[in-house]
């Protein structure tokens, strides 16, 4: 028998100021163009390398705005849809020509333009091809580009003075990942008045990895120019700490840097801690309530021809995510027999990511020959061992698949926490249903009553899905019920929450000490430069 969840009240959770205006209205993409707001600007400015829409030219030359795909943006939004008049400071997602300011959904998004070479060289290169498989321990090789530098730079300094004039004095400027790792320090010379935050959605790798590439140091001193930097788990805020103490010498206690002044103050405390990200756990689970969402998942067993179970993995077409690992897996349980593909139908959703990336492109490949070679040898006639798709779906199909999934596999061999995970949860209030989690995405550190798996171990994954798919109803409802507990209390709103209080009080601390030093009439420190090839570092080697 499937138990339900009883209703849950709604606890008076702290809500920082920041957050605490939620807004009445909300319009769905409704986007129209503004001009940029006069001073005193915006309390709270987000900055990110997308916007959370990303404009798409239609073929008749019109402009269409759709979700721009991620977690950062699944967060991000839930977040400042809650702040009054917030900025959220970003790129389009097409080279060339950037839109004009323009409010979308509340908010004020201003676009900030890159050009075609930007695109190759800051984004695709020195981001995707040299940061990313670095921070997720080398996965594929990363490949080190002296130009990709020059323009991941440049660009940085773009995001950095299309932020700064946006927010108002005092407020808050709050930078989010790798791509952007030397704005908060480039913000910091243009605005001393403003708190700075940043926070790295992937994982931080251990200090051997990361002294790997070319510049690092100026990684890091532009990202010591925020007063606080979040990471998603304990051994990713270590592993940069690590990473300071070693190289730049900076004095360390606990986690908390002292770096070199800038401006007035002669030494800043910067904090490095560890705040886990979250879902809108609520706005997922209630649009499980909704009849048409309900009726759309017991629609999608239908086509799928009424399989007894439904297994789902939904990713980014990303080689972190596991998904070889996991056809890998599925393929040799179908030609062993132990899976009938009259019984039990796979759902891969792949969305389309970094695709002139030549690592991303050998991975569509194969899994895309893969996926070819299961349906050919194993698919019943007329429907499909793997349900392959490659593309978006909207928020209301994507809980009706969480909805309709016996088993969600989320078998990354490295992923920073992995929000696909929290929303299978906070989509099952039924209580049925079984997570199968990699234990090196962070999302294992909290809910630890799913199967917990290790996707390098190809037996291990096997048996950990047959273990799912044979798991009593019991014991489904027993594992949910404590994931669930953890993904609805531990939200995004909350996370949030945590990160700007934890950014008031340390901007506080830094206000201060600028205070001090002017009232002692002190000189400040000459600041290091942010760039190795403008200050020579004796550890840097030029490649
Ligand atoms: P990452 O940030 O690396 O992409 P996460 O699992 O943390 O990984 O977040 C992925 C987000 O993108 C989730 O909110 C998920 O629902 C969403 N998503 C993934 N694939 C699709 C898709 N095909 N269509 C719409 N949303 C998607
Ligand atoms: O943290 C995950 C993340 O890298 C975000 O920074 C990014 O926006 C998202 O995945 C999607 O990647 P991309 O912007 O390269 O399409």
């Amino acid at each position: 028998m499937s138990a339900r969840e009883p209703p849950r009240p709604v606890l008076g959770r702290p809500t920082h100021a920041l957050l605490a205006q939620p807004r009445t209205q909300r319009r769905s993409h409704g986007v129209h163009h503004a001009r940029p707001r006069p001073l005193p600007g915006h309390e709270l400015v987000v900055v990110a390398n997308r916007l959370p829409v990303d404009s798409r030219t239609l073929p008749d030359g019109a402009t269409e705005w759709v979700t721009s795909p991620g977690g950062l943006v699944t967060a991000m939004e839930s977040v400042m849809r809650t702040v009054d008049s917030g900025a959220w400071v970003g790129w389009a997602g097409a080279p060339g020509e950037a839109p004009d300011p323009f409010e979308a959904d509340g908010m004020s998004l201003y676009p900030v333009r890159l050009e075609q070479e930007d695109v190759e060289r800051y984004y695709e290169g020195y981001s995707n091809a040299t940061l990313w498989p670095l921070y997720h321990d080398v996965i594929v090789d990363p490949v080190f580009h002296r130009t990709w530098w020059d323009s991941y730079l440049s660009a940085n300094q773009r995001f950095a003075e299309a932020a700064a004039p946006v927010a108002a004095r005092g407020g808050t400027i709050w930078v989010h990942d790798y791509q952007l790792r030397l704005v908060p320090r480039l913000i910091r010379e243009k605005r001393p008045d403003v708190r700075i935050g940043f926070f790295n959605h992937i994982p931080f790798p251990s200090v051997e990895l990361f002294s790997q590439p070319p510049k690092r140091n100026s990684i890091l001193r532009g990202s010591l120019g925020a007063d606080l930097l979040g990471f998603q788990r304990e051994s990713d805020t270590l592993n940069f700490v690590a990473a300071v103490r070693k190289p730049l010498g900076y004095h360390v206690e606990g986690t908390t840097i002292s770096v070199p002044g800038l401006g007035a103050a002669p030494r800043r405390e910067v904090e490095a801690r560890t705040f886990p990200i979250s879902i809108d756990s609520a706005a997922v689970s209630a649009l499980t309530e909704d009849p048409e969402i309900r009726e759309r998942a017991a629609r999608l067993r239908h086509d799928l021809g009424d399989p007894d179970k439904i297994v789902l993995g939904v990713d980014r077409l990303d080689y972190t995510k596991g998904i070889r690992h996991r056809l890998k897996a599925w393929g040799e349980l179908l030609d062993d027999g132990s899976i009938d593909p009259h019984d039990t139908v796979m759902i891969q959703v792949a969305t389309p990511s970094r695709e002139r990336v030549e690592a991303y492109r050998r991975l569509r490949d194969e899994v895309e020959l893969t996926v070819g070679r299961i349906n050919g040898e194993h698919a019943p006639l007329g429907r499909p061992a793997v349900s392959y798709q490659h593309h978006s779906f909207d928020r209301r199909e994507m809980t009706a698949m969480y909805m309709a999934a016996d088993v969600v596999l989320v078998t990354a061999p490295r992923d920073g926490m992995n929000l696909v995970a929290k929303e299978y949860v906070a989509s099952r209030p039924d209580l049925h249903g079984v997570l199968v989690l990699s234990e090196f995405a962070g999302a294992a550190d909290e809910p630890r009553a799913a199967v917990l798996v290790n996707p390098h171990d190809i037996d291990e994954l096997k048996s950990a899905i047959l273990r799912a798919l044979a798991m009593p109803e019991e014991e489904q409802e027993e594992a949910m019920r404590s994931l669930r507990h953890q993904v609805m209390e531990n939200d995004v709103q909350s996370w949030a929450h945590d990160f700007l209080e934890h950014l008031e009080h340390a901007g506080r601390e830094a206000q201060a000490a600028v205070r001090v030093v002017r009232s002692r009439g002190d000189e400040p420190s000459a600041p290091e430069e942010i760039d190795e090839a403008r200050a020579p570092s004796p550890t840097f080697r030029a490649c």
